[in-house]
């Protein structure tokens, strides 16, 4: 079982991306379980430019440092996109990542051409916010199911954290470590 883990914040070490590490910390407790990070602040990548490339072949017609990653989520078993909360939605890395996925929308949408429909295979959110809004994550949430629905992944149970703000503060949620260590334990073990 191998996870792609997308780490969408421009922090190195941020609070999302702690809580990122936590949850790959329970994955890896599994003895077949991979887990692959991927930073998106030091790539290069270039924003959809809806030219309708992807309509007809499924394939985007940019080259940059997106176009591995295409491959690499085909073939990870669970995806976890990880975001801090910019304005109510996801960070700009990480929309532009999603967004670059309209090629796989046109593949099964336009196309018709379904992937792979593993069961097991899941996509979860990790999200990071300072306020306390009721709504806060409700933006994240629905871009992010967008794209799982679009790459045939599951939607895996979020785990989504109100109340960090400065740099370090989710190191001192000891507690949310913990469950989300566990929330990857049950990752590793299909059951999440
Ligand atoms: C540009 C920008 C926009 C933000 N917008 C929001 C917001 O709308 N609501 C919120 O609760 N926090 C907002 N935040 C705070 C971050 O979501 C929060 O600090 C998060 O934990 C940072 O995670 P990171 O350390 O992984 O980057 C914003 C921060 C920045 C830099």
């Amino acid at each position: 079982m191998h996870t792609l883990i997308i780490l969408g914040s421009p922090r190195k070490n941020g609070n999302s991306e702690t809580l990122a590490r936590s949850v790959a910390s329970g994955i890896e407790q599994h003895p077949e379980a991979t887990v692959e990070f991927i930073r998106l602040n030091d790539l290069q990548l270039s924003a959809c430019q809806g030219c309708g490339g992807c309509n007809k072949s499924s394939t985007c017609v940019i080259t940059d440092d997106m176009t591995p990653l295409y491959e690499k989520v085909d073939s990870c078993d669970h995806l976890l996109l990880v975001s801090p909360i910019y304005f109510y939605g996801l960070s700009a890395q990480c929309k532009t990542f999603v967004d670059r996925f309209q090629a796989r929308w046109a593949r099964k949408y336009l196309s018709g051409i379904r992937f792979r429909q593993d069961e097991e295979r899941q996509g979860t959110l990790l999200a990071t916010a300072a306020t306390e809004g009721k709504k806060i994550f409700d933006g994240a949430l629905l871009t992010a199911h967008t794209l799982f629905d679009a790459l045939d992944l599951k939607n895996g149970e979020p785990l989504l954290v109100r109340g960090v703000d400065y740099f370090g503060a989710m190191q001192k949620q000891t507690l949310i470590l913990e469950q989300a260590m566990a929330l990857g334990r049950r990752i590793a073990g299909g059951r999440s």
